[in-house]
This record gives structure tokens, sequence and C-alpha cells, in this order.
């Protein structure tokens, strides 16, 4: 099976539903297993809402407040919504209107970006399809590395001619709230605002652009199969909802609602493992509709290519032994290109020393 399915890139025109597009069945390829499928009218579950704006100008009682919510949503859910995030409007909307742009391009435009090598800074593909899985995903995506900017932008695509203009001025904000964001959760962990901010600020930054088109069964195929993000944390933005996380306590699914502006956190595996498995790194999969095209942006942070997290020391004791060994982001780059994620094989489950 190749990667990039070429008899599904062209069933994959975006913006029609799939009976405009004549469409009518799900190919086999995408069909998943029952015990693994969505639902239709899914849970929807109130979830955390960050008000970052109180932990940015808040008095030190908000702050500790903020602090102390985010603390129980990373260990309850490893998961928040974030609203006075300070990103503008029509920052998120300009990012937004680019990825349906690009997707509405031609596909000998797109393809110009099609590879295989997980390791490639900017890349285009159709599928889930990073490493060696067996399944497909009703998904087309375009990743590219992010920060510093100005090392990546010109590798980026210039169709839409104002693709690299908007998406980097949303790249930009967003990798400047990431740092924020660090700050606040390794403060909630006790270890203090800065512990990370050096690492963070000549980490990495990839940002995958998703599209998820119509499905003319939305419940028998998934745009991305349940995964937890190697990363630190993820800052996802999406069009509507779709997103659904998994509550570890209860094993439920449930969809991710929007809220106008918001955006959401996700913690990742790297962010389990500095805490030594306190924060929990989020299950999470896409699912699909019949009618529009979805779109997310989802910003993935992590420390430099070849700087190894490591659980912080501050959080281990006699009673709490280390629980994971470290690893990189190149670490979980060769696990991708080796192992089948849509199998379930995890990169968490690959540090666990117990
Ligand atoms: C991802 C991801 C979720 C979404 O790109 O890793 O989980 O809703 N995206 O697109
Ligand atoms: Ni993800």
């Amino acid at each position: 099976m190749g990667d990039q399915d070429e008899s599904s890139s062209s069933s994959f025109s975006m913006g029609k539903s799939a009976q405009e597009r004549g469409l009518s069945y799900v190919p086999e390829c995408y069909v998943i297993p029952t015990s693994h499928r969505a639902r239709l009218t899914p849970q929807v579950a109130p979830v955390p809402i960050i008000d970052f704006g109180k932990f940015k100008r808040g008095s030190d009682q908000e702050r500790a407040v903020v602090i102390q919510e985010i603390r129980t949503a990373c260990r309850q859910l490893g998961f928040f919504n974030i609203i006075n995030h300070g990103i503008h409007k029509s920052v998120l909307d300009g990012a937004l209107s680019m990825a349906s742009e690009f997707f509405e391009l031609p596909g000998s435009e797109k393809a110009k970006f099609m590879c295989n090598d997980v390791h490639k800074p900017v890349r285009y593909g159709t599928s889930f399809k990073d490493g060696v899985d067996e399944f497909q995903f009703w998904r087309v995506f375009l990743k590219h590395y992010a920060h510093p900017l100005d090392k990546w932008i010109n590798s980026w695509p210039n169709n839409p001619p104002n693709y690299r203009e908007t998406m980097g001025e949303y790249c930009r904000e967003v990798m400047k709230l990431s740092l924020e964001i660090t700050s606040a959760i390794t403060e909630s962990l006790g270890i203090g605002p800065t512990y990370l901010t050096k690492k963070m600020e000549n980490g990495m930054q990839v940002v995958t652009v998703n599209g998820y088109p119509p499905c003319p069964k939305p419940e028998m195929a998934l745009g991305l199969p349940p995964h937890s993000d190697y990363t630190c944390f993820t800052i996802v933005l999406q069009s509507f909802p779709g997103l659904e996380i998994l509550h570890a306590e209860d094993g439920k699914w449930n969809l991710v609602p929007q809220l106008e502006s918001a955006l959401q956190v996700l913690i990742g595996d790297h962010f389990e493992v500095l805490s030594n498995g306190l924060y929990k790194s989020v299950v999470h999969r896409a699912t699909l509709n019949t009618e529009r095209t979805r779109t997310s942006i989802a910003s993935l942070h992590s420390l430099g290519i070849d700087e190894k997290m490591g659980t912080a020391k501050e959080l281990v004791s006699e009673e709490q032994p280390q629980r994971y060994r470290e690893s990189s982001f190149r670490d979980f780059l060769n696990f991708l290109s080796a192992n089948a994620i849509a199998e379930g094989k995890s990169f968490i489950n690959s540090l666990k020393l117990v």
C-alpha cells in the first residue's frame, strides 16, 4: 500500500459534500473495525476553560487560581480550552482560510510537497500514513516546521500567494503563546515558571494543517486514529468541532465543543515524562461529517530536535520513582518510521520504565 494513495486523493476534492461528489460509499481501505468507530451523536462534555488573561494580567490571587485550574486539568484530562489568549480573531480566521485555500488547490500544485519521509521539514500527504500504518484515514495534511520562522518560511508553499504571510503571522503568535503556556504549566508542576523557557525558545514548532473532507458514512471511517502527540503540548485551532478526547477515567470519548476564538491545549507525551506521569498525555482522534470539510491547525511544541526530555528530578522521590526514560523529537521520528501508530503502538508506552 502506498503512502499517498492516488485513488483516494482524487476523491478528496474539498468543499463539496460527499453526495455532491457522487461518492456514496466508503472505500474499503478506510473502513475501520466496528469496535473502533465513533458515534454519530457523540457525548459533548464540558471541558476546563482557562482564562489566560487572568494568568497574564490578573492579581496574584487570580494567577494562583489559574495555575491551580491548569494543574487540575492536566492531571485529570491532559486537556484544556484557553480563552483570552491574546491572538486576535482575524489572525485565527486568516490561518483557517489559508488552510482551506491550500487544500482547494489543484492536486498537481499540492503534489509538489508530497513526501513519504517523516524527517522532511515540509510535506503534504493524504491519509494518516506517517510511518508504516496499515489503515487509511480520511484526511489531507500539510506539515511544516515553523520556528524559527525565518529559517523555514521560504520553504513553505507560496500558493495561495499570501499563504506564507498569513500562516506565518499565526505561527509566530502561537509560538509566543506557547512560551507563556510552558511557563504556566511548569509553574503548576511546582518546578517554577522558567524551568523550560530557554529550551523551548530554542525548541521546535511543527505545524500540521489538517483537512477532513466530507464522508458519506462518517461513522465508518476516521480522520485521525486515536493517538497522543509526542510533544510537550499541542495547540489546536479548529474550524468547527470534530476533535474527540478520551477520558482516561471512564474510557469514554467526548467531542470537544468549539467556543468562540478559543484554542485547545493537548498535553503530549513529553510533558507526561517531565511530570513523571502526574500529567497525562491525552488520547484524541478526529471524526468526520457528511456535509463540510473540517479544517484544523495543530501547532506541536517540543524541545530542540536532539534535546532529550527527561523527568524533572524535583518530581522523583523514593515514593515516586522515575517512570520514564528520556527521549527527543528525533527519537520520536525514528519510532514513527518503524511503528504502526494506528495499530496501537504508542510512543509513550515505549518510554515507560515500569
Ligand atoms: C493532530 C491532531 C486533531 C484535529 O494533528 O495531531 O490530533 O482535530 N489533530 O485535527
Ligand atoms: Ni494529535
